[in-house]
């Protein structure tokens, strides 16, 4: 009785399990994530479930293929004594309830699926997908300047942090001897990493290169932006550096100094946040820059989208650039739950939205 129960416990827990390895898989593929953590961890719970179920069942089995009983010179290898499983003068079943009710099951689910894949057709003629439609309708041309509103309103305010505690860092910046050239062909994304910690030298090194006053007279940054508009935030969530306290932190580049928002450690929200990829816990420090779509949007209106995610793409390389040089390892990372990682960072997602996150760690 206890191995039957036992046995039914397994095989429950092994259809989970299927569902849950093929689901992680389908999403980590679907998403574009080269390894997800929930989909390794599913696979090995898979693999000792299997195991389990095998030895849970090992004398059906043995029965079953016979191949213990099996001697040479013997027929088959299926055992004398073994019931045969269908009367030939049995009458055909015939479709039960459970039957029906599985098909219609089956069907409904059939139907909310189709729904659930099916999308209106766009306003934008050839658009498929809402980026297609964006893509058309933020061209600009001559009689788009007349007949689209032009009034985009005001350049919004920065983030109230008035008790916000302040760190100045380092001014002395280094790369470390690498030339651009050898920068730009080692670089590669980089997901596992050393324990040691990031020296604040180096967070600082990494935070000037990627988006740091580079000329203070006109107050331009180290990436380019559209119309010196800045609408990129940068928010280090430090995991491992050298001198610092776990939390999230803002960057401020006129000052070259961080502001802690919030301490803790933030590596398994990440990790949710981030469908399980390991690259964000793993590392020592995880940038995730925010756009604040305003700051571009007043002036360039419906194209500012298109700019704001070029320039978090410009801070990207730059961080790229920059930790390798420093023989550190960095990883981009765009498959994540947007509302997570907004929630993580306290910015309502709307008029301030995480847009791209870049990993370093020690190698
Ligand atoms: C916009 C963008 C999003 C990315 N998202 C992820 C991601 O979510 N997870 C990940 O592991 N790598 C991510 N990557 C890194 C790519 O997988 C990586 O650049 C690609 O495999 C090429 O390898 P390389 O960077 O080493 O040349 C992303 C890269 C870019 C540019």
């Amino acid at each position: 009785m206890m191995g039957k129960r036992m046995d039914l416990v397994v095989t429950l827990l092994l259809l989970l399990i299927v569902i849950v390895t093929v689901a992680t898989g389908l999403l980590a593929d679907a998403t574009g994530v080269p390894r997800s953590l929930f989909h390794r961890y599913s696979g090995y719970a898979l693999a000792a479930l299997v195991a389990v179920h095998v030895a849970l069942r090992w004398q059906d089995l043995v029965r079953t293929l016979g191949v213990l009983a099996w001697r040479p010179g013997q027929e088959s290898f299926v055992p004398r004594d073994r019931p045969v499983a269908v009367s030939p003068d049995r009458p055909p079943e015939r479709l039960g309830r459970r039957a029906l009710i599985l098909a219609g099951a089956a069907a409904l689910s059939g139907l909310l699926l189709g729904r659930w894949l099916w999308r209106p057709a766009l306003p934008v003629d050839g658009a498929t997908d809402l980026g297609m439609a964006y893509h058309q309708w933020s061209k600009p041309s001559y009689q788009g300047v007349l007949a689209k509103p032009l009034d985009w309103g005001m350049p919004p305010g920065s983030r109230e942090t008035a008790d916000a505690e302040r760190i100045a860092l380092p001014r002395e910046i280094s790369a470390g001897e690498m030339s651009l050239d050898d920068a730009i062909s080692r670089r590669r994304s980089v997901r596992d990493y050393a324990a040691r910690p990031l020296t604040v030298e180096q967070l600082a090194g990494l935070l000037h290169l990627a988006c740091g006053i580079t000329d203070a007279g006109r107050g331009l940054r180290a990436a380019p932006s559209a119309g010196a508009l800045y609408p990129t935030e940068i928010y280090p969530v430090i995991h491992n550096v050298d001198g610092l306290r776990q939390g999230i932190y803002r960057y401020l580049p006129d000052l070259h100094s961080l502001e802690l928002l919030r301490g803790g450690d933030f590596r398994t929200a990440l990790l949710l946040s981030c469908l399980g990829q390991d690259a964000v816990a793993g590392a020592g420090v995880v940038f995730v820059l925010t756009a604040v779509f305003q700051r571009t949007r007043w002036r360039y209106g419906d194209r500012a989208y298109r700019y704001v995610l070029l320039e978090a793409g410009h801070i990207g390389e730059n961080l790229y650039l920059a930790a390798t040089a420093m023989g550190l390892g960095p990883c981009g990372i765009g498959a994540f739950l947007d509302d997570g990682i907004n929630q993580v960072l306290d910015v309502n997602g709307t008029s301030e939205a995480a847009v791209y996150l870049v990993a370093v760690g020690a190698r």
